[in-house]
């Protein structure tokens, strides 16, 4: 397979050379003497540029190049005569590997609501936002392998069924097995699941992070980073019923370094998408450009993409305690809606988003890591402080996404630990395991997750998270 990537060929000058391209067309135009298709493989959001000679390729292929069709072109690097590119490939042969019927091929080359797309996930991957959204996704990823291996964290995989349930938020997805062949069925007709495979119940994990305690008592500093899911009935913007997250766990971290490395990382990952996805990041700074004119005046964020991102890499994240939030909160002239009245009489009860946008977008106008909540909203493991009402909880939360890290220093101390468990109704005797790490060898450490969606979200200005994963599992949603 001699292809040459779209991407290598406009890298170096190759003109004069022989090349092989293959991809997919995405627009035609001719005139008597010449056809110019554009033609995009997918290595990068620009297209190359094929000029076809009636005179050498048969009329009845060119027929067949139809936007969506997927061709092998044989020719040759030439200078282009045309003002917008450098360079392109005259045809000697072109073959049509695949065809795609105008009549019937839905992509057709005229803008197409992200709604349209969504129903037809398994072909939007051809168009230019999703290919830069997916292409940006990947850099994240190998950004987020990059960062920790370079700081000497091991990769953890946590399993994907388990038995406990670590934000005791309950809203798990049940394993059952079926017996395909032989489906157990109860006197209605329907299939009776068996749910003793593991004589347990399990369900699939909503977090890696028990887990991940275990390792990081002995390899000290860990990640994950793998698929977590929860069956809350969210239909937001912001949540999905399977996601990814990157979870590092580290022995001998406090509060304190927790956030100093959450910070650090974010910034990493941010900085290597901004360095290494240029032309993809300008193209979603158009794209979020134009989407911000159809909002209100008052909605429009000032900052275009790039500029948001460059700005969070470059400055300090604001830090404060729950409580010193609840007092901005309580000061604020800004907002006299009954949500905003409600929480700033009750310190103790949770922020609504409207808060988070408030304190992140209005008050601050930058990134903004919230500690020390009220031990009563937030999970059992979390290092109780020594005022009896907070624990040394963090999250993070982003203009425009509102909470992308949750995390915590986790309570060491097995007495403290025990007593909060049975407090909570978590059952100690079923998670001995988890306490052995008290009991053996245990050391003040902590941890983060980062939602992977959620950073995909903030780095390419899309606007809804089922745009940032090819295939999105919502409620109702789960075919393709
Ligand atoms: O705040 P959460 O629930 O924290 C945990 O699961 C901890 N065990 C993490 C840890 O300390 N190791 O979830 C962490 C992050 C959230 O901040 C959010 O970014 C993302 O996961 N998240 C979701 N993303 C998409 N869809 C959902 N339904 C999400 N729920 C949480
Ligand atoms: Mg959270």
């Amino acid at each position: 397979n001699k292809r040459i990537k779209i991407k290598k060929l406009l890298e170096n000058d190759h003109i004069g050379q022989d090349a092989t391209i293959m991809g997919w067309v995405r627009t035609k135009r001719s005139n008597k003497n010449v056809t110019f298709i554009a033609i995009n493989d997918g290595s990068t959001i620009n297209n190359y540029q094929v000029v076809a000679d009636p005179a050498l390729i048969d009329e009845d292929i060119l027929k067949k190049v139809t936007t969506g069709a997927c061709l092998k072109i044989n020719g040759r690097i030439v200078a282009s005569q045309g003002a917008g590119q450098q360079a392109e490939i005259s045809a000697s042969s072109i073959e049509v590997l695949g065809e795609a019927d105008t009549e019937t091929y839905p992509l057709q080359p005229k803008k197409h609501s992200l709604e349209f797309l969504r129903e037809i996930a398994h072909l939007r991957i051809r168009t230019n936002t999703f290919g830069a959204v997916f292409r940006v996704r990947h850099a994240l990823a190998f950004a987020v392998h990059k960062y920790f291996n370079d700081k000497g964290f091991f990769y953890i995989h946590t399993p994907i069924i388990t038995s406990s349930d670590a934000e005791g938020a309950g809203e798990t997805f049940k394993v059952t097995v079926l017996d395909i062949k032989n489906p157990p069925l109860t006197e209605e007709g329907k299939i009776n699941f068996k749910e003793d495979f593991f004589e347990k119940e399990t369900n699939l994990t909503v977090s890696g992070q028990l887990e991940g305690e275990l390792a990081a008592m002995g390899l000290a500093e860990i990640y994950t980073f793998g698929p977590t899911f929860r069956a809350e009935n969210s239909n937001t913007a912001r949540h999905l019923a399977e996601f990814w997250m990157i979870e590092p766990e580290m022995a001998f971290y406090d509060a304190q370094d927790n956030q100093d490395l959450a910070e650090d990382f974010l910034k990493f990952v941010i900085s290597y998408a901004l360095e290494n996805c240029k032309d993809d990041l300008e193209f979603l700074d158009k794209r979020a450009a134009e989407e911000e004119t159809t909002k209100k005046a008052d909605q429009r964020s000032e900052m275009g993409l790039i500029d948001r991102l460059k700005f969070v890499v470059e400055n300090e994240f604001q830090r404060i305690t729950y409580t010193e939030a609840i007092d901005i909160l309580r000061n604020s002239n800004h907002n006299k809606k009954k949500k905003f009245q409600y929480l700033v009489e009750s310190w103790g009860v949770d922020l609504q988003s409207e808060h988070e946008r408030y304190l992140v977008e209005k008050h601050f106008n930058k990134p903004v890591i919230l500690t020390d909540y009220p031990k009563d909203i937030k999970a059992f493991y979390m290092r109780q402080n020594d005022d009896g009402k907070t624990v040394a909880a963090m999250d993070i939360l982003f203009p425009g996404i509102g909470e992308i890290v949750g995390g915590s220093q986790r309570e060491e101390r097995l007495d403290y630990l025990t007593k909060r468990m049975e407090e909570m109704n978590i059952p100690t005797e079923e998670m001995w395991w988890y306490l052995d790490t008290r009991r053996f060898g245990s050391t003040p450490h902590a941890g983060f997750g980062l939602g992977f969606e959620r950073l995909v979200l903030f780095v390419t200005g899309m606007g809804n998270i089922r745009d940032v994963i090819a295939f999105p599992r919502t409620p109702g949603h789960a075919e393709f």
